[in-house]
């Protein structure tokens, strides 16, 4: 545990270096050997892919981050009247990054002199320093406790050690990276952690003319690109491998069936690749693929009937004019 300041700390949950397991070596491993091929997008977020993906988050085809930010700054009154936070609770930000939209609402809470404390929570301990840097000087006042973890390692600390009202927030179409059934499994996790007075507000990209979101995972300066990319970097790096990153091309597509953004890193040659830190070489085909991430796109209908599969009901749906995002106001039943 790591005290920044009399307003702000840092907990870290997570192993505490890069030697030690966070699950890369075994995700390769298991992800390399199957065909088709596939690596886990949680690792995207190194401090280098975090900040890639903060690049991204400013792409002019990036529109995900534009309509949420266009939500909270129009609705965020309405938002927070509804999550009610006029009596006391901690804001939970489940992978808060950088926290460019929830500033929006602390900056508002704060103003209005809620009784709260803020607790963003990511698996990069990087960025939560950078994030504590930034509202020391912005809010000085505000109390933050960050907390380095997994999602529910994280939840499940906070409910053994505090026990205040929760408002949790998980912004951005994060849920998007799980498919349909760890969506699921994720709401009914996170339902078991809540007590009947907290709130949870969820935010989702839907469907839209599959021409604009291809767009928005292929954009014209390259930035999706080399994020997808430096996740061969990373293994590089942390796996001692000897991937050719342009041997390798970025490719994304949608499937309007599943409702699925689908990333891919396509190998452009027959080529051998050495993992030293597992002892394997992989193979790959002219042309074959690594299945990297999935960006799921919802139906409102869709979110409603799982939500409610997990004991959740819609207290609210905030979105943008053109229905291209939602932030949906999730209460226990
Ligand atoms: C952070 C998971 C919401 O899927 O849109 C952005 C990550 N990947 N561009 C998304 C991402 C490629 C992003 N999420």
């Amino acid at each position: 545990m790591t005290l920044t300041s009399t307003h702000t700390r840092l907990i870290d949950l997570l192993p505490t270096r890069v030697s030690d397991d966070n699950g890369l070596a075994q995700d390769v491993m298991q992800g390399l050997s199957q065909s088709p091929k596939k690596l886990s997008s949680r690792f995207f977020y190194d401090a280098k892919g975090s900040q890639l993906f903060q690049q991204i988050m400013q792409l002019p085809e990036y529109y995900l981050t534009k309509l949420e930010h266009q939500i909270l700054e129009k609705q965020r009154k309405e938002i927070l009247f509804a999550m009610d936070t006029h009596t006391p609770f901690q804001l939970v930000d489940l992978g808060a990054g950088d926290a460019y939209k929830t500033k929006l609402l602390l900056a508002e809470l704060v103003a209005s002199k809620a009784d709260f404390s803020y607790v963003p929570l990511d698996i990069s301990d990087d960025q939560l320093n950078l994030l504590l840097e930034d509202l020391h000087h912005r809010l000085p006042k505000l109390p933050v406790q960050a907390l380095a973890a997994e999602y529910f390692q994280g939840l499940e600390w906070l409910n053994q050690n505090q026990r205040q009202r929760k408002v949790v927030l998980f912004l951005g179409s994060n849920i998007g990276n799980f498919d349909l059934e760890e969506a699921r499994n994720f709401l009914c996790t996170l339902r078991q952690s809540l007590n009947p007075e907290d709130a949870f507000l969820l935010g989702l990209d839907l469907r839209k003319d599959p021409e604009k979101m291809r767009r928005a995972y292929a954009d014209a300066a390259g930035v999706t690109s080399a994020f997808n990319l430096n996740l061969l970097h990373r293994i590089n790096k942390e796996l001692q491998a000897d991937f050719d990153l342009d041997q390798f091309q970025h490719f994304a597509e949608y499937d309007p069936l599943e409702g699925t953004m689908r990333s891919f890193l396509i190998s452009k040659i027959n080529q051998k690749v050495h993992i030293e830190a597992i002892g394997q070489t992989f193979s790959f085909e002219a042309w074959e693929a690594i299945h990297t991430e999935n960006s799921y796109k919802f139906s409102l209908r869709q979110v409603e009937e799982m939500a409610g599969a997990c004991g959740f009901r819609v207290q609210d749906v905030f979105t943008d004019p053109s229905h291209g995002f939602a932030d949906v106001l999730l209460r226990p039943v």
